[in-house]
């Protein structure tokens, strides 16, 4: 492997920012200082270097629904949007609720253009009866559970599957939802559902929940994940639950910040999402809740879906958005934060949660793995849904201009993204 030089940037990570080249050699960084050479380099002007971006939350729909993507495209959509390291979703066909489908899972990662690291189910099959058998899938590195698409219902069956994860040194990451207060629901209940007469979901269908669940957190001592949140009151409930010293922590997908209810009256399902798109007091409450470390993480959600089936009417189209590639724009242009704080939220904090800081997102610095991404911050760009890289064009952020690009992105010393073009 030959040396690397990525030159001329500014280095961000946990420990602050300077101006450096990093020299990359086998795989790790070799050096970290100014005017640096090496055989191979990559032009990094004007650019943050930053450990490699870490999404909690994605859907590779592998196995199963290869026609809305797979491990392989997803992970070269992830690479293009900055991130090392992506955690997979168990909701897929059949579910990753055993050791042979996470098995399935890491060896379709083999060589992707990302780290492919797994969220194994909390229940067999996902249905939220039977807990799954999380002891063998952690002996394979699972690290995080959840069933999301839907919430564990049962509270009992919640406590004992806390309780368990606590034993195996695992965390239970939640999609909050109360089916019954949602059944039946497409779009935030609110003005909006009012006016297009499309039946709504409240907000108390994720409140309750996370309610429910800081209660058990409480109890149990085991850590809990909060998925996508999207409503004030989930914000204001967790920044309580922490100010108490509950073991809680959670993340806020990009259109949760971006988008409102108010996109719906387009009928387009594009915006049909779940948890769905909200008031702008629950956007601005995201906002605040990122911006003061109530949440820790931006996850994307990606959720891809082919076309035919985002052309089906409102109410019976799959909920999803793509945000592999547009998930660290999104941020450094919608979050008014400073560029330090939104690689925090992309990068090591959601790192530390999935617990894969020994490789993804630590400092820049000899010795540690080389995953990085370097990226324009003033780089603007319009969203082209048919030039993503992801199988399926299901952005609700279509002829958007966003300011922020990749430029590379660095996998263990291997640059998988070049000039903003992916290698593999
Ligand atoms: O919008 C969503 N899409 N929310 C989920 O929880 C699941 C996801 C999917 O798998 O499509």
């Amino acid at each position: 492997m030959k040396e690397l030089v990525v030159k001329g940037g500014t280095v961000v990570d946990a420990t602050g920012s300077r101006r450096a080249d990093v020299l990359i050699r086998n795989g790790a960084v070799a050096g970290v200082g100014e005017g640096l050479d090496g055989e191979r380099v990559l032009d990094a002007s004007g650019c943050i270097v930053a450990p490699g971006l870490v999404d909690l939350h994605a859907h590779l729909r592998q196995p199963g629904r290869e026609e809305a993507e797979t491990v392989e495209t997803a992970a070269r959509a992830a690479a293009l949007g900055g991130y090392t390291a992506v955690v997979a979703m168990p909701n897929t066909d059949p579910p990753i609720d055993s050791a042979a489908v996470v098995r399935e899972v890491l060896d379709l990662g083999t060589g992707a253009a990302c780290d492919v690291r797994v969220a194994g189910a909390i229940t067999v099959g996902r249905r939220g009866d039977q807990l799954a058998p999380m002891a063998e899938m952690a002996a394979m590195g699972v690290r995080l559970f959840t069933d999301d698409g839907s919430g564990v219902q049962d509270a009992r069956l919640m406590r004992r599957a806390l309780e368990y994860a606590s034993a195996l040194g695992v965390t239970l990451a939640q999609h909050c939802e109360d089916e019954a207060l949602a059944a039946g629901g497409h779009m935030h209940e609110g003005e909006w559902s009012s006016r297009l007469g499309i039946p709504g979901i409240p907000a108390a269908a994720e409140e309750v929940m996370v309610a429910r669940d800081i209660a058990l957190a409480r109890l149990t001592g085991a850590p809990v994940h909060f998925l996508h949140l999207s409503t004030a009151g989930a914000v204001e409930l967790v920044r309580l639950a922490k100010a108490a010293g509950v073991p809680v922590t959670a993340e806020a997908a990009p259109h949760h910040f971006t988008l409102t209810h108010a996109e719906v009256a387009s009928y387009d399902p594009v915006f049909k999402v779940n948890p769905p798109l909200r008031t702008e007091a629950d956007v601005a409450a995201v906002k605040a809740g990122l911006a003061d470390g109530t949440l820790d993480a931006v996850a994307t959600d990606h959720a891809p879906h082919p076309q035919e089936d985002k052309e089906e009417p409102f109410d019976q189209a799959p909920p999803g958005m793509l945000g592999l590639e547009t998930a660290l724009p999104l941020a450094l242009t919608e979050l008014d934060l400073p560029v330090e704080r939104v690689v925090a939220l992309l990068s090591w904090q959601p790192a530390h949660i999935a617990a894969l800081d020994g490789e993804h997102g630590g400092p820049v610095v000899e010795g540690r793995p080389a995953n990085l991404c370097v990226f324009d911050p003033a780089e603007a760009w319009v969203v082209e849904p048919e030039r993503l890289a992801s199988r399926s064009r299901n952005t609700p952020y279509a002829g958007r201009k966003l300011t922020g690009r990749v430029r590379h992105t660095i996998l263990r010393g291997e640059p998988v993204v070049v000039d903003g073009e992916a290698q593999r």
